[in-house]
């Protein structure tokens, strides 16, 4: 058998734009093993938020392909990534998802201890020599963005700014810094990746699926920029409405549509991604001057998909864990001042994302399923339902031909 690098390129040279990706792609150990060193291990990855890791010491880790990554607060206040890698033997040193050091990581394995910034401050008996400032943790890059924290471990990690700008504009009337964690909700998902956001692309499933979304979410393809009609002049009157109260609000993405921003009308008279369209929450976001503000949308490949309304916001973590193994967090903000039990009830807030969540566990577990099979054969995605789904494999395929280059290097004359 070919080398998997060669594998992988002759699969994405011969594959037919606007149809489904080839077999091997959703299912192959080692073509997964390829998109974790080119794809995961380059682009930003969304780990968290500020609020989740407010004081000193505070932490959450993140999975990245075989990386492990302590997202960590320091005692000035700075979120470092520090590599979850003690410098003595190797051992992870913070197992939790979630949790909290006191002064310093202590190591489970010999104790040596570092600082809140990833220095090593103590190791007991090293040999005579040993340099305490060549043994601290190995940090990865780390930017964050209208208080969402996104994690890189390559070298090099591509430019954040533009990033930066679009996001921070698009999430600057949230005011996300002073909002809080209302529920999370991690599940596993036995699917590929890029099944699980192929479905999240899309809403071509959206009226046989979810009946709760579909109650105040416009399942037309206005999220990939598409539509027509009715769906097209309702897209347009919000954003005119909200840009004209200073909201952003107009349909950005990336030249190649790795990330956007924008928003959406919801549904009749909805001011809300509930039930009933009615708000979840008693209190609005930040600087808002307004709750019939429609549904912010925001994503960034690979990893991430957002919601943002007048009440609350829900975001989504999706990381690989395995070639048919999607891990997805799920985290329901509400503004600061918000009290459970008060201001909001958590089932009816989370009511809505829940069903859905679990309702596409279903579909993308099936699909990998029928996936699997050898008699299964690329299909042809819809250009008028599933042009987001078309932007993202382009996307996919680009980067990773980008990444392995032509084969050609060091090939002898
Ligand atoms: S491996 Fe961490 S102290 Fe030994
Ligand atoms: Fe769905």
């Amino acid at each position: 058998m070919l080398p998997p690098a060669e594998r992988m390129r002759a699969l994405l040279e011969g594959r037919r734009p606007a149809y489904s990706l080839q077999r091997e792609l959703y299912v192959d150990t080692e073509l997964y093993e390829l998109e974790l060193e080119h794809i995961w291990g380059r682009e930003w990855v969304f780990a968290g938020h500020g609020i989740e890791i407010p004081g000193p010491g505070d932490y959450l880790t993140l999975p990245i392909g075989h990386y492990n990554i302590i997202v960590l607060r320091g005692a000035d206040g700075v979120v470092r990534a520090l590599h979850n890698v003690c410098r003595h033997r190797g051992s992870m040193l913070c197992d939790q998802a979630q949790g909290s050091v006191q002064r310093r990581i202590v190591c489970p394995y010999h104790q040596w201890s570092y600082e809140l910034d990833g220095r090593l401050a103590r190791a007991r008996k090293t040999d005579a020599g040993f340099e305490p400032n060549d043994h601290g943790l190995v940090q990865a890059s780390c930017e964050m963005v209208g208080g969402m924290i996104f994690v890189s471990v390559a070298e090099s990690p591509p430019d954040f700014a533009p990033v930066a700008s679009l996001v921070g504009r698009y999430l600057a009337p949230f005011d996300l810094e002073h909002a809080k964690v209302a529920f999370s909700s991690t599940i596993v998902e036995d699917s590929n990746w890029k099944l699980v956001l192929e479905n999240n692309r899309e809403c071509y499933h959206c009226k046989g699926a979810h009946p709760e979304l579909c109650a105040t979410f416009p399942e037309a393809p206005l999220h990939s920029g598409g539509g027509e009609g009715d769906d097209l002049a309702a897209l347009q009157q919000i954003v005119e409405r909200c840009e004209a109260m200073g909201l952003p609000s107009a349909f950005t993405a990336s030249a190649d549509h790795q990330y956007r921003a924008m928003r959406l009308p919801l549904l009749g008279t909805a001011r809300s991604m509930t039930h009933d369209g009615e708000p979840a929450v008693a209190r609005r976001f930040g600087h808002l001057p307004a709750d019939n503000i429609g549904d912010v949308l925001l994503y960034h490949y690979p990893s991430t998909w957002n919601h943002f309304v007048a009440d609350h916001a829900v975001t989504f973590r999706m990381l690989p864990i395995g070639p048919m193994q999607t891990q997805l967090t799920t985290t329901w903000l509400v503004p600061g001042s918000a009290e459970a039990g008060v201001d909001y009830d958590v089932e009816s807030l989370t009511s809505v994302w829940l069903a859905t969540n679990a309702q596409d566990k279903v579909l993308v577990e099936r699909a990998q399923r029928g996936v699997r099979s050898p008699a299964y054969r690329p299909g042809p995605y819809s250009t008028a339902e599933e042009e987001g789904v078309i932007q993202l494999i382009d996307w996919y395929a680009t980067s990773m031909q980008g990444a392995l280059g032509d084969g050609l290097q060091g090939a002898p004359a």
